[in-house]
């Protein structure tokens, strides 16, 4: 892999050492995220994001390339949140050619490692890593920040028919203790997934499957995050899962990492119905992040 100059993989190379936190650097920056998004108090007065009305959070102070550039990609999140308390943000790897996984469901690794490092880092500013069971079952993934400072979210698997019954036993999300774990399933499925994992590890949501089409309600599953309090979730995949939160208008925002590779006839990412008339189709306002050899489409779906 060729060398790549651009902040954000300073920023990610950066993540995987031990945390020194020189003043102004990509680690300082990122203890400075972590703590505004968990909403506690500044470490120091010297260091500050200030609030603008208008344009939101601003970075104050003399900070390095590769900090400025990690408070880039994540002041939208932080603006959404002081504006409405929390965010639903998506995200998907994929390749030139809209593949999230080859036909065989593989999946690692199609971006670069910079993007794992980001999607660690989503997980430890979000309250809720969210995937969807296919994900599960083909991937069998732990769903933790090991790879930067910062909190393990609560992960989410939204398998509305409790299809993952049979993997309660052996999939790590459910083996592994260092974050909790909710199987968010349909209530007519509660007492099957309670037999399974535990009253305390299934959130059974009337109506999470829609009764017109046989698809989860991603506006239910959000809302039954936000009951218990859970206010920032991202939606990690895979392909099925995010194409339906965003057909269905409830996500905030959607980082596309998109990878220099062809897959062919790969499992699809984005999917929905779209209108016939190209005047018709979206058009998000995007900021575009270079990340390694990869670029990530930060798209806007709330302008
Ligand atoms: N590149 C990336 O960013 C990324 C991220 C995550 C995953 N992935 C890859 O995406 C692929 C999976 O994504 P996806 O879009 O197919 O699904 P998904 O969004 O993870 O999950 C939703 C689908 O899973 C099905 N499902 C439910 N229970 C299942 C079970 N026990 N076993 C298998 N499928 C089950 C559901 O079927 P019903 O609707 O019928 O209930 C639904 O179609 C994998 O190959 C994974 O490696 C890629």
């Amino acid at each position: 892999m060729p060398a790549d100059p651009s902040p954000l993989h300073a920023a990610a190379a950066s993540a995987e050492r031990p945390a020194h936190a020189q003043p102004g650097s990509a680690e300082a920056l990122w203890a400075l995220l972590l703590r505004q998004a968990h909403g506690a108090p500044p470490a120091s007065s010297g260091e500050a994001l200030d609030w603008q009305p208008d344009a939101g959070w601003a970075l104050r102070g003399a900070w390095a390339d590769a900090a400025r550039a990690l408070f880039a990609l994540f002041k939208p999140l932080l603006d959404i949140q002081a504006r409405t308390g929390g965010w639903v943000v998506g995200q998907l790897g994929q390749s030139l050619d809209g593949c999230v996984a080859t036909r065989t469901g593989e999946s690692r690794f199609i971006n670069g490692p910079e993007n794992i490092v980001h999607l660690h880092r989503l997980r430890a500013l979000s309250e809720v890593v969210l995937l969807g069971a296919g994900s599960v079952a083909a991937d069998n993934p732990l769903l933790t920040t090991r790879k930067v400072p910062g909190p393990n979210p609560t992960r989410v698997l939204l398998d509305p028919r409790a299809g993952l019954a049979e993997r309660v036993a052996s999939a790590q999300v459910f083996v592994d203790r260092s974050a909790p774990t909710l199987w968010l399933c349909d209530a007519r499925w509660r007492s099957q997934a309670e037999a399974r994992a535990g009253a305390g590890r299934v959130l059974a949501v009337p109506g999470l499957l829609r009764d017109d089409d046989g698809t989860p309600d991603a506006a239910r599953a959000v809302a039954a995050l936000r009951s218990r309090g859970l206010r920032r979730i991202f939606v990690e995949g895979g392909g099925v899962t995010v194409s339906r939160f965003l057909a269905q208008g409830c996500l905030d925002r959607l980082h596309l990492s998109v990878a220099p590779l062809l897959v062919g006839n790969g499992r699809p990412g984005l999917r929905f119905d779209g209108p016939a008339r190209l005047a018709d189709c979206a058009r998000p306002a995007h900021r575009v992040h270079p990340m390694g050899v990869d670029q990530l489409w930060d798209l806007d779906l709330r302008g």
